[in-house]
């Protein structure tokens, strides 16, 4: 087989796809995972950072996407997640941007505001004067959980309208340090896991009374004002966004959740028809963690509203049912934990190799530079 494989007469999940501007050579893509290998000023740690994504750039034509990365110091709240106002930052996510397009592949560089979950100390690391803020003022719930650090508790202050301007412009001059400086393929806007965006989205932590609370359409304001900011720093085409309706924790569960997603993602379309794609994850998976879905929670709601547009699914997704998924539904399927453990993973699938088992224990290992559980995980032989 050559290094740019043909899949003729494979199945659809091992096909090219065209995603906004990019030529995929196949539909398995990297899931944005936080991992920590990054410095305490927010920059990528060098030794091993460019060398965890080149790794799984190992098949030409593959998408990635990288860890959340916040905003701004405000937008932040979290110690050892990266950060793009520096040069410093600009300098280290170039590194790892031209890197994996050595290898033939695209990365798309995910944005976050981080919002009630923050943890004040750390924001106060970089200004006294920050403070944890929100869609409304309810606090997480502080909760035992696998999903890495928890600072929940803190009440949050509702954000002012002067402040939300000035989030979504963080937003946009992020994205565009990303594209113009970095050299990203583009950004996708983290939408999901009940970061700041989901907060001003759901009941459980917007109680606002303004035009940004109560009605669906008032909570879904700020995110499609941070999809239009984007899009018009960096053009719809590098432009995407993460939804999860089925989140589950961080106090923000929904009965119902289809109107409001089914509202966002028809609003997306009819004002943002040509973003590089929509990502949305699976019922079965609830932030970090597997959970039972009930018999009518599925996202076949937004493959109605959205497809044939590019629709990236992620969670719980093996061989068999991604497989399954891209081609009945035509969707790319975007991989978390078995994409820790196995650098080469779209080459093992192709090739139906086992997969190496992921270690959870060394899933967040904050400034670590040593590589453990990191840029160690073995690739199959053949690929070596
Ligand atoms: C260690 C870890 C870190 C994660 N960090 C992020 C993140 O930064 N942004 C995000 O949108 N999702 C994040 N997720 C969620 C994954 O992108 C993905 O949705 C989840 O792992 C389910 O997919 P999987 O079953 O293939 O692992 C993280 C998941 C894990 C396991």
């Amino acid at each position: 087989m050559s290094a740019s494989v043909s899949f003729d007469s494979q199945p659809s999940l091992f096909q090219p796809t065209k995603v906004g501007r990019m030529n995929l050579s196949h539909r398995i893509v990297l899931a944005p995972l936080t991992r920590f290998r990054i410095t305490i000023s927010h920059a990528p740690i060098p030794e091993v950072v460019r060398e965890y994504y080149s790794q799984r750039a190992s098949t030409p034509g593959t998408l990635l996407i990288t860890e959340a990365a916040v905003v701004s110091p405000q937008a932040g709240g979290f110690p050892h997640v990266p950060g793009l106002w520096s040069d410093e930052h600009i300098q280290g996510w170039k590194e790892v941007a031209d890197a994996v397009h050595a290898k033939g592949c695209y990365i798309f560089f995910q944005i976050v505001a981080i919002g009630r979950g923050a943890n004040l100390e750390s924001l106060h690391d970089h200004d006294p004067s920050f403070e944890v803020v929100s869609a409304g003022d309810i606090p997480e719930p502080v909760v035992e959980s696998t999903s890495g650090p928890q600072f929940a508790g803190t009440i949050p202050r509702p954000l002012t309208k002067p402040e939300i301007d000035q989030y979504v412009k963080m937003f946009a001059e992020t994205a565009s340090n990303a594209v113009y400086k970095a050299g990203f393929d583009g950004v996708e806007i983290h939408g999901a896991n009940g970061h700041l965006i989901e907060q001003f989205l759901r009941e459980g932590s917007n109680n606002r009374t303004d035009e940004y609370g109560g009605s669906i359409e008032n909570r879904a304001k700020f995110l499609l004002e941070v999809v239009e900011g984007v899009s018009k720093a960096v053009g719809e085409d590098r432009t995407s966004l993460r939804i999860t309706p089925w989140l589950h924790d961080r106090g923000l569960a929904m009965k119902h959740p289809i109107p409001l997603f089914s509202y966002v993602v028809a609003e997306l379309k009819k004002r943002f028809p040509n973003l590089a794609y929509l990502h949305a994850v699976e019922p079965r998976v609830s932030v970090i963690d597997d959970r039972t879905p009930d018999a009518d929670e599925s996202n076949d709601f937004i493959k109605a509203l959205w497809c044939p547009r590019p629709l990236i699914l992620a969670g719980g997704f093996l061989r068999d049912n991604a497989v399954q998924a891209a081609e009945t539904d035509g969707v790319l399927v975007a991989f978390g934990r078995r994409y820790i453990a196995n650098p080469d993973l779209p080459y093992r699938l192709m090739k139906n190799i086992p997969l190496n088992s992921y270690d959870r224990s060394t899933f967040y290992l904050m400034g670590d530079a040593t590589g453990r559980g990191y840029t160690d995980y073995p690739f199959a032989k053949a690929n070596e």
